[in-house]
């Protein structure tokens, strides 16, 4: 079967990780994955009690040659809203855009991550086809959790870095600045998610019988959450910003003349009246270089029809902080807490529940690794590489780093309107092919270093 046909196979699964109602889907995707893989020598689904496996496979015949650990994730976000998808999430549908010569693949996952992953995968079965041999040493490690926490992946990690020793991580995750602009994404954020509790009355009370005497949970939530961040986009926590380290001049420079119409992002990427966020700092250093603290649901009270007079007795909001290097999870965590007990009002109890963290990277560009990716994505779209940073954030980047003391290659192929966790995401399909291409490229540039 080709490269196109299998991505489809594999689309087609709904590989939902957060959801457990799909979590057999979840586990066909991984074995999906396994068997994609089953030409190199071991093939394991590595399982741990009540997560989601993780693929890893290995070739490891190239001696005095560098090892690469390719990563991607084999799960998808709930594609909710339905009714705004053209064609349905788990029916890959092909269609093609006015603006751009090529195919889109429309599909939940097709562009994070599952057509990114099959790039590396497929890379290697070609070279392997072919050749018989790799001009490298590759292990592969696929994970089912990246968009719900990533606990397998992170204790597995740190318990058996020795399974995982390598020279590089190559991760297929990310997206180009541009159409036709060969991208290395050198920095990620790191994430804090979690809940912010709040409580007051022992039950939801009527709002003309007790209002002015009890206290009102989705106002005090509102004050809270208030007291983060300031109107301008900055963030009010004490401490937030002692360790964020500013890009250099050079990484500036370098993103100011990134080919970009700031009007047409606004009109067409993200279509609000205006751009927002700390008004004297410039756009990409607001999305690649600064945290964020983003609301992103409120629960609590009343929302039916019509009209309830109710004093709700509890109120949940889910957020979110966004790292920046240098910035530690663990300590921000202290210093959200500390903020949200400082901004409680009277008369309510509140707290911060962690779900999950991750803390931010950054990879030096300068090193022989990410060097030998540019010059493949250089080779394979015929033009100037450039290095960006993204907003997002891949928590195992972080754990390679930390665990592994490896540099991770960032060879992403995605769009900029590609849709990711929103509907009718797609992949645009010259860069599935090209993302191949690269990959080849990068295994054979590497495959000439010594160590
Ligand atoms: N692939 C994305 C991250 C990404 C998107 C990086 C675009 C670069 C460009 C990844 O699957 C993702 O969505 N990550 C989550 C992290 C999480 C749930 C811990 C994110 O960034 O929200
Ligand atoms: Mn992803
Ligand atoms: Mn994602």
């Amino acid at each position: 079967m080709d490269a196109l046909a299998t991505l489809i196979d594999w689309l087609r699964i709904p590989s939902i990780s957060s959801d457990p109602a799909h979590n057999g889907d979840t586990r066909r995707a991984a074995e999906f994955a396994a068997q994609l893989l089953a030409n190199l020598d071991h093939v394991e689904l590595i399982e741990a009690p009540g997560r989601h496996p993780l693929v890893y496979a290995d070739f490891l015949h190239a001696a005095g040659r560098p090892t690469l650990l390719f990563y991607g994730h084999y799960d998808v976000q709930p594609p909710e809203p339905l009714n705004e998808w053209h064609s349905p999430p788990f029916e890959p549908a092909i269609r093609r855009d006015p603006h751009l010569p090529g195919d889109n693949l429309y599909a939940r996952g097709s562009a994070d991550d599952k057509g990114l992953a099959l790039t590396l995968i497929w890379a290697v079965r070609q070279m392997l086809e072919e050749r018989g041999s790799l001009p490298v040493n590759v292990r592969f490690l696929i994970e089912g959790e990246e968009e719900s926490g990533g606990e397998h992946i992170e204790q597995f990690v740190a318990t058996h870095p020795e399974r995982l020793a390598a020279d590089a991580a190559v991760i297929a995750d990310t997206e180009m600045f541009a159409p036709e602009l060969p991208t290395l994404c050198v920095g990620l954020r790191g994430i804090i998610y979690g809940e912010i509790h709040v409580e007051g009355a022992r039950t939801d009370l009527h709002s003309g019988v007790y209002g002015g005497a009890a206290p009102n949970p989705l106002q005090a939530m509102a004050e809270i959450i208030t007291a983060l961040k300031d109107h301008n986009g900055h963030i009010t926590i004490p401490g937030f910003y002692e360790r964020v380290s500013p890009p250099s001049p050079l990484e500036r420079a370098a993103w100011a003349r990134l080919p970009f119409d700031e009007a047409a992002y606004l009109a067409r990427e993200v279509g609000s009246p205006e751009l927002t966020g700390e008004p004297e700092i410039a756009l990409f250093e607001r999305l690649w270089a600064r945290p964020t603290f983003e609301v992103h649901g409120i629960r609590g009270g009343f929302i039916g029809e019509g009209a309830k007079t109710v004093i709700p007795a509890r109120a949940v909001a889910k957020v979110s902080f966004r790292l920046v290097a240098d910035q530690q999870p663990a300590e921000a965590v202290e210093q959200i807490r500390q903020a949200i007990a400082a901004a409680t009002p009277r008369g309510v109890r509140a707290k911060f529940e962690l779900l999950h963290a991750a803390a931010p990277s950054l990879v030096d560009a300068s090193n022989r690794y990410v060097q030998a990716a540019a010059q493949a994505m250089t080779d394979t779209f015929s033009a100037e590489t450039v290095f960006t940073r993204s907003g997002g954030s891949i928590p195992v980047v972080g754990l390679f780093d930390q665990h592994l003391h490896i540099p991770s290659i960032m060879l992403g192929f995605g769009l900029p309107d590609d849709n990711l966790h929103a509907p009718n995401e797609k992949l645009y399909l010259p860069n599935f092919f090209r993302g191949i291409d690269a990959t080849r490229r990068l295994m054979d540039r590497i495959g000439s270093f010594s160590i």
